[in-house]
């Protein structure tokens, strides 16, 4: 499973970076705000950190929009992967950029139909918002499963990206169900470390060592 990460946040990317686990970033419009930053120049420098895929998302909504902007996304870095909303007229976007050789992720999947069209219009990522559908009482992961199901039938390409994602549990019932991508909060990729026991039995085995009054060094 590859590891995305849900931020703009430039100090956040690179301290995470250095993990070497990550395979590449997602942005939106509320993380850019969030940041701060101009837009075009916070993708740009997190292209240069990571290698892998960073999502950059149109803000028009109509066809021509949506080409334009991406036109001008794209040329950013050759690891942009332009971001459209699940529209009639992003996934017609969708369609042109994806045959054109870029990479495109289609955003705000609700339904095991909007993801069938995302795969048909060729997309290399579905991001199903999985947080957002808990929010309002439905189950985030079912969709989860529908579409890995769906894609496997046909053997379709495009990696479902599993976003909205608030807690490990998303994480690690997305990798069960064989989702390709996950895209994490940072606080939500440091939770993944997490284990009581590994906190203790380290505390154990350090005041152990201690009485040994050995040094590797
Ligand atoms: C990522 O591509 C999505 O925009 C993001 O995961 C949405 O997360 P949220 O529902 O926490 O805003």
């Amino acid at each position: 499973m590859k590891f995305f990460i849900d931020t703009a946040d430039l100090a956040e990317i690179r301290a995470l970076a250095n993990s070497g686990l990550l395979d590449g970033v997602t942005t939106n419009p509320s993380l850019i705000a969030k940041s701060g930053r101009d837009f075009k120049e916070v993708i740009k420098e997190i292209c240069a950190v990571v290698p892998g895929p960073v999502s950059a998302e149109v803000a028009g909504t109509e066809y021509d929009q949506i080409m334009a902007e991406a036109n001008v996304l794209r040329k950013i870095a050759d690891n942009v992967c332009i971001k459209v909303p699940l529209t009639p007229d992003g996934l017609r976007a969708c369609r042109h950029l994806s045959d054109d050789g870029t990479l495109v992720n289609v955003t705000l999947c609700f339904s095991p139909a909007q993801a069938l069209l995302a795969a048909k219009s060729k997309a290399a990522f579905i991001s199903p918002f999985v947080g957002r559908l808990d929010d309002i009482g439905w189950d985030g992961m079912q969709l989860i499963a529908d579409i890995v199901e769906i894609y496997e039938n046909y053997g379709f390409r495009t990696e479902v990206l599993v976003a909205s994602v608030r807690n490990p549990v998303h994480v690690i019932e997305a990798a069960k169900m064989g989702a390709h991508v996950a895209t994490l909060p940072p606080s939500v990729l440091r939770m993944l470390f997490n284990h009581p026991l590994t906190d203790k039995g380290l505390a154990a085995f350090l005041a152990d060592w201690a009485k040994t009054g050995q040094t590797i060094i």
